[in-house]
């Protein structure tokens, strides 16, 4: 499933880096050589970000 339809980030993609990286959504998408375009998507990328941070704690 792609979290961002822009640039083709896949949820799973986004997962996998979210733990190697401390900083925002937006970092996330640079670590993966992405910039957000329209950023509709950041919403749902800050919860899975904070779901996977939960998880790893
Ligand atoms: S859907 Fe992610 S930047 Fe547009």
């Amino acid at each position: 499933m792609y979290l961002c339809i822009c640039n083709a980030i896949r949820e799973k993609d986004f997962r996998a880096v979210a733990p190697l990286c401390r900083g925002s959504a937006e970092d996330i998408y640079r670590q993966l050589g992405h910039e957000p375009q329209c950023r509709q998507c950041l919403d749902d990328a800050d919860d899975i970000l904070g779901d996977v941070r939960c998880c790893a704690a």
